[in-house]
């Protein structure tokens, strides 16, 4: 008998958790591992954030709290949408859920029809993917390339779109490429969303690392009539090292929130009542936390861009956003290394042989839908980069 249903089997594994697990296992072996496969901040929340929580329990804030979250929080997110991204929003267009994940998949959840068509430009995070078969919807990959930044271009854009596309899920900043979109090419891809009547979730989790010139504009911004259009999806998790809190939040026209509402009333009822609170604290306090991790990172993100420069075979642009190196592998690939008895072909066979070869844990960009890629988390401490990027220099050089 099948017990599982086809929903679920149609699933495929994480190839992140997979890393994470084989990591675990070796570390538990008494392997000295470097792992480059975190996709959070390595700092501690700020004290300021923390406090707030201890003042809620104290104080009894430990029950049940509306469905859609607290109007507290969701009045600092309709400040916060305002004052950082200019974009005017009433609080009855605003849900707060268990993380920006959760906030996605409720989005898709409630704007998909089984057999719509939702456009997914790659390299892209790995649950977009799983989360819109999951909505019973079809993801129909766009290749953007290094070239141009791995941003997706209108022309591009214009060329997938049917009458089944329902709509385009949009990350800036990237992960995992680091991309993040320019005004000018955004407004070409609102003038068509807006002229193909097609729907917007935008995924700006990263929007606080930014860097060098880069400048994150958020495509909710660009007009009122882009706006009802957009389901713009943020959270607490990556700006305020507050990844186990599960806070995300989302913003848009009020019938698709208040769908989203119903269908998370259903499912997981109201995101924490403390992580809440503290949250509060997070987008309403003292900010200068956001600036003293932003810094670190980028300080981290030049050093180990310059020293992936230095190994033979690696060619890794500067990214603009987010916490990753995104190194193109593809001359190491057709180098013809053999690994047992195989010839390395794949980004996943590749990642397989530099964590046995030096115990340094990367992920494929297969990962990612985007082959002959690695993705390095500089999330971790200098030291650690230091070390890990000496190890890949000694295998490839
Ligand atoms: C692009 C992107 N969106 C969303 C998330 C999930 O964020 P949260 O922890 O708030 O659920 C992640 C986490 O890795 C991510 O990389």
């Amino acid at each position: 008998m099948n017990i599982l249903s086809e929903r679920i089997k149609n699933i495929a594994p994480s190839q992140t958790l997979a890393i994470t697990a084989q990591v675990l296992k070796m570390k538990a072996e008494g392997k000295n591992i470097i792992s480059f496969g975190a996709g959070e901040p390595d700092f501690d929340t700020p004290d300021n954030i923390r406090e707030k929580a201890i003042e809620a329990i104290r104080g009894g804030f430990t029950h049940y709290t509306t469905d859609s979250g607290i109007q507290e929080l969701k009045q600092a997110v309709t400040e916060k949408l305002k004052k950082d991204n200019g974009i005017e929003y009433k609080t009855s267009e605003v849900l707060i859920s268990n993380g920006a994940k959760h906030s996605l998949y409720n989005a898709l959840m409630a704007l998909c029809n089984p057999g719509d068509e939702v456009l997914l430009p790659t390299p892209c995070w790995v649950s977009y993917t799983e989360q819109i078969k999951l909505a019973q919807a079809r993801p129909v990959f766009i290749p953007t390339s290094q070239k141009e930044q791995f941003q997706l271009t209108a022309r591009q854009l214009e060329k997938c779109i049917t009458d089944k596309t329902k709509l385009l899920l949009l990350n800036t900043p990237n992960n995992p490429t680091g991309s993040v979109y320019n005004l000018a090419e955004l407004e070409k891809i609102t003038d068509l969303l807006i002229q193909k009547d097609i729907y917007c979730i935008s995924d700006e989790i990263y929007e606080k690392l930014v860097y060098d010139e880069a400048k994150h504009i958020s495509i909710a911004s660009l007009g009122s009539e882009i706006k009802k259009r957009v389901i713009l999806v943020n959270g607490v998790s990556k700006s305020y090292a507050m990844t186990g809190w599960r806070i995300g939040y989302a913003a848009g026209p009020a019938e698709i929130i208040s769908g989203m509402a119903k269908l998370q009333g259903h499912c997981t009822s109201n995101a924490n009542s403390i992580a809440q609170k503290a949250s509060v604290e997070a987008l309403t306090g003292d900010q200068s936390s956001i600036t003293k991790m932003h810094d670190e990172f980028d300080q981290r993100r030049k050093f180990m861009v310059n020293r992936l420069n230095e190994i033979k075979g690696i060619q890794c642009d500067l990214p603009k956003g987010a916490f990753y190196a995104f190194p193109n592998v593809a001359n190491i690939l057709n180098a013809g290394i053999i690994f047992n008895g195989e010839e390395i072909t794949t980004s996943l066979q590749l990642a397989d042989y530099i964590l046995n070869k030096v115990e340094v844990a990367v992920v494929p960009g297969s990962a990612f839908e985007a082959e002959g890629y690695l993705r390095l988390s500089y999330a971790t401490s200098i030291s650690e980069i230091e070390e890990g990027l000496k190890r890949l220099k000694k295998l490839f050089n």
